[in-house]
C-alpha cells in the first residue's frame, strides 16, 4: 500500500535534486518495495510527488527490467536474453530453467516460489550469460549453477558464496552450504512481498 509515509519518503528523495523529476527512479524503487511490484496506485504517487506525468512514469517503468509490473513469486529468475548473453548460450540456460522449474517465461511456479523472466540486457555483458536473482546478478551461469542456484533457494540460503561476492556461486568457489548459509544475510538483496 502506498501510504502517506512513502510518499513522505518519496519527497525527501525529490527534494535532494534540482528537479524532482530526477527522482522518479528512486521513487518507483519505493513503490515497488511497498508493494511488491509497480501498481497502478504506485505510479500514481510517483506522478504526483515528482510532477511527471502518468503515462511518462509508465514508459519509465517498462522501460526497465528491474520494476515488475505484476506480482512475482518470492524469487523472480531474470535471465538477459539479449546479445552477448544469446551468443554464450542463454537460450539453453532459459529451456534449462523452464523444465527445472516446470514453467515457461513468464510463468510463477505453482506454489509461489519462483517466477521466470526473458529481460533485456543487464549491462554485465562481459560476464554473460548474466541473471538477476530479486536484483542480485549472477553471471556466467552455467545448466549446473542453475541446478545449484535453485537447490540453494529453495533451502532459503542466498543467491552469494560469500557476503559480497555477489556473483558467484558456492559451485565455482568451493564453499559449504553451511560457510555459505552463515554469509547469507548481507548478501542476499531481497525484496517486499
Ligand atoms: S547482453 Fe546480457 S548482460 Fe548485456
Amino acid at each position: 500500500m502506498i501510504t502517506e509515509e512513502v510518499k513522505a519518503r518519496m519527497r525527501e528523495i525529490c527534494a535532494r535534486y534540482p528537479d524532482p523529476r530526477s527522482g522518479t527512479l528512486p521513487c518507483l524503487h519505493l513503490a515497488q518495495e511497498a508493494e511488491g511490484y509497480v501498481t497502478p496506485d504506485g505510479i500514481a504517487a510517483v506522478s504526483e510527488v515528482t510532477g511527471t506525468k502518468i503515462d511518462e512514469v509508465e514508459s519509465v517503468v517498462t522501460f526497465y527490467s528491474m520494476y515488475d509490473r505484476a506480482p512475482t513469486g518470492k524469487y523472480a529468475i531474470k535471465v538477459c536474453t539479449s546479445i552477448s548473453c544469446y551468443l554464450r548460450g542463454c537460450d539453453g540456460l532459459m529451456e534449462h530453467f523452464e523444465q527445472r522449474l516446470g514453467i515457461q517465461r513468464g510463468q510463477t511456479t505453482a506454489d509461489g516460489s519462483f517466477t521466470l523472466q526473458g529481460v533485456e540486457c543487464l549491462a554485465a555483458c562481459g560476464m554473460a550469460p548474466v541473471l538477476q536473482v530479486n536484483g542480485e546478478f549472477v553471471e556466467n551461469v552455467t545448466t549446473a549453477d542453475a541446478d545449484a542456484l535453485i537447490e540453494r533457494l529453495k533451502r532459503g540460503e542466498a543467491v552469494a558464496a560469500q557476503p559480497g561476492a555477489w556473483n558467484v556461486l558456492p559451485s565455482k568457489t568451493g564453499a559449504s552450504a553451511q560457510q555459505t548459509a552463515a554469509g547469507s544475510g548481507s548478501a542476499q538483496t531481497g525484496k517486499a512481498k
